[in-house]
C-alpha cells in the first residue's frame, strides 16, 4: 500500500473522470489534496465527495496558476505532486488536417498543452524548496498513433510528451530531486469518451452503441478502461516508491497502442 502522509497533492480537473478517481484515491492513501477544476460547483461537489480540498482554477491562466500555487505554500509549507489532468476533446466534426480551423488548434494546444507547460514551470520551484517532488502530465494513446479524426487533439497531447521529457531531463541535472513523467491513457469510460461517443453517433446518424462497439474491437483486451485504472498508475508514480524514475512515458490502454 502506498502512502502520501503529510504530502500535499494538486489534480487539475479534478472534478471528473479520471482527475477526480485520481484525487479520491490520493486522499484515501493520506494525502492532503487540491482539487482545481474551471467547473467551480462539480469542483465543490467532488471535494465534498472525496474530502479533498476545491480550489477554481482555469489552467491555461498563468497569474491564476501563480496565485494558487503560492496560496497553497503558505497554507501548507510544501507541495509534492502535481497532477496536470485538466483538458478537452474539441471538436469530433472537421477535426482532420485540412478542415481544423485555425482557432480550433490554437485554442486545443492553449488548453491541453500550454496548461501543462505552466503548471511544469511554476510547480517546480515550490516542489524544490519542499525537498522534492513528482509531477504527472496527463497524455494520451493519441500521442503515440496518428488521430486524424482529432488532428489538434492529438498534436496537443504529443507536446504534453516532449514538454514531460524536457522538464524531467532539467529538473534532474539541476538537483531538484523532482520527477516529470507522462500517463498515455488509451479509451477510458468518463465523461469526456461519452461525449466523444454521443458526437459521433449523431453527427453521422449511427446508434450509440454502434459506434462504442466500433471503439470497443480496437481495444485487445475487450474491455474499456476506467478511470482506477489510470489513477492507479498516476499515485503509483507520486509515490516515492517511483523515487527512479522519471523522464518516462506509461501506457494505460487494454493494449490498444498494439493495433498501430
Ligand atoms: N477518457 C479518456 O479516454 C482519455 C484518454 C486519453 C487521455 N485522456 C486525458 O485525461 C485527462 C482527463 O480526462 P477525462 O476523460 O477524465 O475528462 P473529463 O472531461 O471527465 O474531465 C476533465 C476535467 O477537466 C476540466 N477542465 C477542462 N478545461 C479546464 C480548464 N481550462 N481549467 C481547469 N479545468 C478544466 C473539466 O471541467 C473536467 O472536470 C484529459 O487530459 C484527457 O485528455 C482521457
Amino acid at each position: 500500500m502506498l502512502h502520501f502522509q503529510e504530502k500535499v497533492a494538486i489534480v487539475t480537473g479534478g472534478a471528473s473522470g479520471i482527475g477526480l478517481a485520481t484525487a479520491t484515491l490520493l486522499v484515501q492513501r493520506g494525502a492532503t489534496t487540491i482539487i482545481t477544476d474551471i467547473v467551480a460547483k462539480r469542483g465543490t461537489q467532488a471535494a465534498g465527495k472525496t474530502g479533498a480540498e476545491f480550489m477554481p482554477q482555469d489552467v491555461t491562466d498563468e497569474a491564476g496558476w501563480q496565485n494558487i500555487l503560492n496560496e497553497i505554500y503558505q497554507k501548507y509549507g510544501r507541495l509534492d505532486i502535481l497532477v496536470n489532468n485538466a483538458g478537452i476533446p474539441g471538436n469530433i466534426s472537421g477535426a482532420d488536417p485540412e478542415a481544423t480551423p485555425l482557432a480550433e488548434w490554437q485554442k486545443l494546444q492553449r488548453v491541453n498543452s500550454s496548461s501543462v507547460f505552466l503548471g511544469c514551470k511554476h510547480a517546480i520551484d515550490y516542489m524544490r524548496r519542499s525537498g522534492g517532488g513528482s509531477i504527472i502530465n496527463l497524455s494520451s494513446i493519441a500521442a503515440l498513433i496518428a488521430t486524424p479524426f482529432i488532428t489538434p487533439y492529438g498534436a496537443s497531447k504529443a507536446a504534453v510528451r516532449q514538454l514531460t521529457m524536457s522538464v524531467a531531463m532539467h529538473c534532474a541535472t539541476t538537483g531538484s530531486k523532482v520527477r516529470c513523467n507522462s500517463v498515455h491513457p488509451g479509451q477510458i469510460r468518463t465523461p469526456m469518451l461519452d461525449y466523444m461517443f454521443a458526437e459521433i453517433a449523431s453527427q453521422t446518424g449511427t446508434p450509440q452503441e454502434a459506434v462504442e462497439q466500433t471503439f470497443l474491437e480496437r481495444i485487445p483486451v475487450g474491455e474499456f478502461g476506467e478511470p482506477d485504472d489510470i489513477a492507479h498508475m498516476v499515485v503509483f508514480l507520486a509515490s516515492d516508491e517511483a523515487k527512479h524514475i522519471t523522464g518516462g512515458q506509461f501506457v494505460v490502454d487494454g493494449g490498444m497502442q498494439l493495433n498501430g
